[in-house]
């Protein structure tokens, strides 16, 4: 079954053609380039931008999947959490082809999206595992019965990961969004450089990243602006230290605590190096095994959303034309 999917629930626009959750035949993505200027992503801007590109990113995928709108048989697109115009228009246009078409129609949550790229890129996942979920927008801890079913374990009180990360790096001058420039300036740092605090300690799962953002910022006012270039790198790892520390510690002890011999992290920051090598060794430890996607599906994409339509479709059938977009939608809806 050829699922098209439309992504555009915040600055990235991206329309994928995945083949039954299991092979992505396209995905086209672009990052709009749009908010660099602003620090930060402008809603009404971003809707802008989306309805500028999705067109040609639509027929991009259709052109890079071999594919024509007749080879589709269901639609999907995210209707949230997000930005409520972004996501206005990725959806609006993913319902007009299906009620133009009359092919069936199903809305995904995007944090769902992100939990089903790791089913999307590894086969070998058992449906029952235990989820991190670290976006710019989100960082929740996530137990897995099956697709579908879940318990949140816990989130964060404040900011999220990459939220943090994209803050100090523009504190520190990186640009925006600043993630993968910090990932990449930690590591020529030593992580040990500078005790940068881990919150929530006696909070099972709960998270906090507003603290060590503080901390940074107020570190950095205190030094000189020699101190201050030659201290980067070792500030960039400190601070990513912290951060992945809290991360990778309390989802050891969730999947301990819960019994998961398997977990998965997605979402913009399972991009990050450190997370990914420290999460695995601290798994591997009690013969638990980490997944991560390619970095491809890390941050926002359509394949993703396309994964999460067929498997939703497969079990509940085809959603309604009526779903509208909504900015704060949970993972667990309470009637679902
Ligand atoms: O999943 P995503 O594309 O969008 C949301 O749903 O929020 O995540 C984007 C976030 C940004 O905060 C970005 O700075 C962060 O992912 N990010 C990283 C890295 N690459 C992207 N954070 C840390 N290290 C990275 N290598
Ligand atoms: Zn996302």
């Amino acid at each position: 079954m050829r699922v098209l999917a439309i992504e555009s629930s915040c600055d990235e626009t991206s329309v994928a053609i995945v083949d039954s959750a299991r092979e992505i035949l396209s995905n086209a993505v672009l990052s709009q380039a749009a908010h660099t200027a602003f620090g930060g992503v402008i809603p009404e801007v971003a809707s802008r931008e989306h309805v500028r590109t999705i067109v040609p990113l639509y027929e991009q995928a259709l052109r890079d999947a071999d594919s024509t709108l007749g080879d589709i048989d269901l639609i999907a697109a995210t209707h949230g959490p997000g930005l409520v115009g972004p996501l206005l228009v990725g959806l609006s246009f993913a319902k007009g082809l299906a009620f133009a078409t009359g092919k069936p129609f199903v809305p995904v949550n995007h944090l769902e999206g992100h939990l089903a790229a790791n089913l999307l890129a590894h086969p070998d996942l058992d449906a029952r595992h235990l989820c991190l979920i670290v976006s710019g927008g989100h960082t929740l801890l996530v137990a897995v019965e099956r697709f579908a079913e879940y318990t949140v374990l816990g989130q964060t009180r404040d900011d999220a990961a990459g939220e943090a990360f994209d803050k100090v790096a523009k504190i520190m001058g990186l640009g925006y969004p600043g993630g993968a420039a910090l990932d990449k300036l930690a590591a020529t740092g030593n992580p040990e450089a500078i005790a940068f605090p881990r919150a929530m300690r006696k909070e099972p799962y709960a998270f906090s990243f507003s603290g060590v953002k503080t901390a940074v910022s107020l570190y950095l006012d205190r030094l000189n602006d020699d101190q201050r270039e030659a201290q980067r790198a070792d500030v960039a790892a400190s601070f990513q230290e912290a951060v992945v520390d809290s991360l990778v510690e309390k989802t050891i002890n969730a999947a301990q605590e819960h019994g998961f011999r398997h977990i998965s992290v997605t979402g913009g920051v399972a991009a990050n190096s450190r997370l990914r090598t420290k999460m695995s060794e601290a798994a591997a430890v009690e013969n638990r095994r980490v997944f991560v996607p390619p970095l491809s599906l890390c941050g926002d994409n359509a394949a993703m959303i396309a994964a999460a339509g067929f498997l939703r479709h497969e079990l509940f059938g085809p959603g309604e034309l009526i779903a509208n977009a909504i900015p704060n939608l949970p993972l667990v809806v309470d009637d679902q």
